[in-house]
């Protein structure tokens, strides 16, 4: 990862080209008119929205942490995504051109998506999906998976979605946690080529007892599936048995739209709670303004899966509320062939892409001549988030992919903020490669200090959010003092600030640089691990005495899983270090999923722990980074570090 110090000598600029402002949906004045009046100006981008119940009130933070926005006036999400723009007139836009792995592809305008939400919206509803009832998903990126998400905002229900590479045991824990009563999948989706079975792993996700009655089944990969008679439906099924008519009725603003489960610092995902109306508004004028949309000219790609929150807020929720039209890629990048992004920008004329640091990185690696084989003129606008983006691969992005002239805007927002809160505006920003630089406008981001004082340039410090923002967590799923302790008790005597986790600096312009997670949290790939869930899934194999991960930097993936295993003695004898590797590896993806598998697994006699007994992570990154190992005087045993080093080197 970049060091701050080549950062802060990162002298690149890039002032917005006057055609692309004097073109541009979003101009100055929106900072303005947030200064002016905070709330007023979110008011009045809610009001963009269609509600059933006009609101009189903006913002209740009679009871902080928990905030509520808009609540007297009463909304359907779905109806915002579909109905509204359908009774506008824009019902044969196109809203997905969406393409299959092996090259199958689908249409559906504004028209046939809504009238397949309906359908589903009255399949669930037969199925006793109501108002707050939990329903999980867990789909490939198909067409099906936008329309079961919306059919569940249209009944006022809640989804969570579980992205398809968790293993069985993460999606049986995830249900279990949101008591769902409704399970959709497939019965397999593409991946390198390949089937990978969904249903068969919600089969083993819900053995033993489960609260969930049903599984719907999307057929998608073709694959054999076990069937239980009662329990399972095939979604084409339940959808041709369903009444073609739906009326979307308003919910409160407050009603909980979906919940989305993220790592933390302690072995147990968190269920994410996100409601209706300030949600979407800020999902909607974030995707509205940060890509200077044009619905009616430009064809949107993010290259997210559903499964994420980036998927949520910017493939779902805030496109379809903006009229976008888009595309959906359900497989690889590399398959059948590297350059298969490339050719989806060319076939489909994408203009605005948005994607992840780590993706880009891995292009540039392959080298410029692939995407150079395409016809990738059609871009006008360029997006990064999920991590930090270097410099190099920002300026690789603009000069290969945007052909030098692309404004490149790099978002910094997370689960719990629900949508954008740092990014430049492409028609206003002078952009700096490596900085997410400026909060959008109503929201206001300070750099504190340990002890709640202000940070100044170019001192480092903790991310924080001053005042509420519409979009934001409005808790954790059934624990509301983990909610109050993970992001508001570090700062509550300063006025309740929302604690990121982040750590970031700002520059003497202001322009704020993100320098990753202060905490136990790794970004793999901009997919946020917990180091402890790791931990704790290698201690559940029988053969592991103790287990200690970091995230060591990584060229590609940003981190990278790196494990510390001690085997217990009594196992020692029963495989070789390399057999013991394989099978940790393959242990962890078991539990959690492929994402989680550790690049490097290291089997040692000891841990370098501190007198009071705690790891010292620091240490072992220090040693999967193959620096020299820093200060060890804390260390209960100083000779631990010597041991570990060692053995790697000698290679064992
Ligand atoms: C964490 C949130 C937001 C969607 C994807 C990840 C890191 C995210 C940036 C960025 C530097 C970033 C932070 C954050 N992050 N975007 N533009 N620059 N870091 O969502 O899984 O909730 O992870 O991702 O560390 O806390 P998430």
């Amino acid at each position: 990862m970049t060091s701050i110090d080549s950062l802060l000598t990162e002298t690149r600029r890039f002032a917005p080209d006057p055609e692309f402002t004097a073109g541009s949906v979003a101009g100055r004045e929106l900072y303005d008119r947030a200064a002016d009046d905070r709330l007023a100006y979110w008011a009045d981008r809610a009001r963009e929205l269609h509600w059933h119940t006009p609101f009189e009130q903006v913002l209740d933070w009679s009871n902080p942490p928990f905030a509520r926005w808009f609540a007297d006036g009463t909304l359907n999400v779905a109806y915002n995504c579909l109905d509204r723009h359908v009774l506008a007139g824009y019902g044969d836009r196109v809203a997905i051109h969406w393409e299959g792995e092996p090259g199958d592809s689908r249409t559906l305008t504004y028209g046939e998506l809504t009238a397949q939400v309906k359908r589903a919206a009255n399949a669930l509803a037969a199925l006793g999906v109501g108002q707050g009832d939990r329903v999980a998903i867990y789909l490939p990126v198909v067409p099906e998976a936008v329309v079961a998400m919306l059919a569940v905002a249209r009944l006022g229900a809640i989804h969570s979605v579980v992205f398809g590479g968790f293993s069985a045991e993460s999606l049986r824990a995830r249900i279990e946690d949101a008591e769902a009563k409704v399970v959709i999948t497939a019965d397999g989706g593409y991946r390198k080529g390949k089937v990978f079975p969904l249903k068969a792993t919600v089969d083993a996700a819900l053995e033993g007892e489960t609260t969930i009655e049903h599984v719907l089944v999307v057929k998608r990969g073709g694959n054999e599936v076990a069937w239980t008679e009662g329990r399972d439906l095939w979604w084409d099924d339940a959808m041709a048995d369903a009444d073609l008519d739906h009326e979307a009725k308003g919910f409160d603003a407050e009603n909980p739209l979906f919940i989305l489960y993220t790592s933390g610092t302690t072995g147990k995902p968190k269920g994410i709670l996100h409601t209706s109306g300030g949600y979407l508004t800020q999902a909607a004028a974030t995707h509205h303004d940060v890509f200077d949309l044009h619905p009616e000219s430009d064809v949107f790609w993010c290259t997210a899966d559903i499964g994420w929150v980036t998927g949520h807020s910017y493939v779902v929720y805030g496109p379809l509320a903006n009229g976008a039209t888009q595309l959906m890629y359900e497989g690889t990048p590399d398959t059948p062939h590297p350059g298969r992004w490339w050719e989806l920008i060319e076939k489909y004329g994408v203009t605005i892409l948005y994607t992840a640091p780590t993706a880009i990185r891995s292009f540039m690696k392959l080298g410029r001549q692939i995407p150079q084989k395409f016809d990738l003129s059609s871009l006008r606008l360029l997006g990064s988030v999920g991590e930090p983006i270097n410099p190099e691969a920002w300026v690789w992005y603009r000069d290969v992919i945007g052909g030098g002239s692309t404004p490149v805007v790099d978002t910094w927002w997370q689960t719990e903020t629900g949508a954008m809160m740092i990014s430049a505006l492409p028609g206003v920003t002078t952009l700096k490669p490596g900085s997410a630089q400026v909060p959008i406008p109503g929201v206001k981001i300070d750099i504190l200090s340990d002890d709640g004082a202000r940070v100044d340039p170019p001192n480092g410090g903790l991310l924080t959010v001053r005042d509420p923002w519409p979009s934001m967590l409005r808790g954790i799923w059934g624990d509301p003092e983990r909610f109050v302790e993970t992001y508001w008790e570090k700062f509550r005597d300063d006025g309740w600030r929302y604690f990121a986790g982040d750590g970031a600096h700002v520059d003497e312009d202001g322009d704020i640089w993100l320098l990753g997670r202060i905490d136990d949290v790794m970004n793999v790939s901009g997919h946020r691990l917990s180091t402890t869930e790791i931990e704790s899934a290698l201690v559940g194999n029988p053969v592991v005495a103790e287990a200690a991960v970091v995230g060591a930097s990584d060229e590609t993936t940003g981190q990278a899983v790196v494990a510390f295993v001690i085997v217990k003695q009594s196992h020692r004898e029963e495989h070789t270090d390399d057999e013991f590797v394989q099978l940790l590896r393959a242990h962890v993806a078991q539990a959690i999923g492929a994402i989680a598998r550790p690049r490097d697994i290291y089997i040692v006699t000891e841990l370098p722990k501190t007198r009071s007994g705690k790891i010292m992570r620091r240490l072992l990154r220090d040693v999967a980074e193959g620096r020299a190992i820093g200060d060890t005087t804390t260390l209960a045993d100083t000779s631990v570090m010597q041991i570990i080093s060692d053995k790697l080197r000698s290679g064992a």
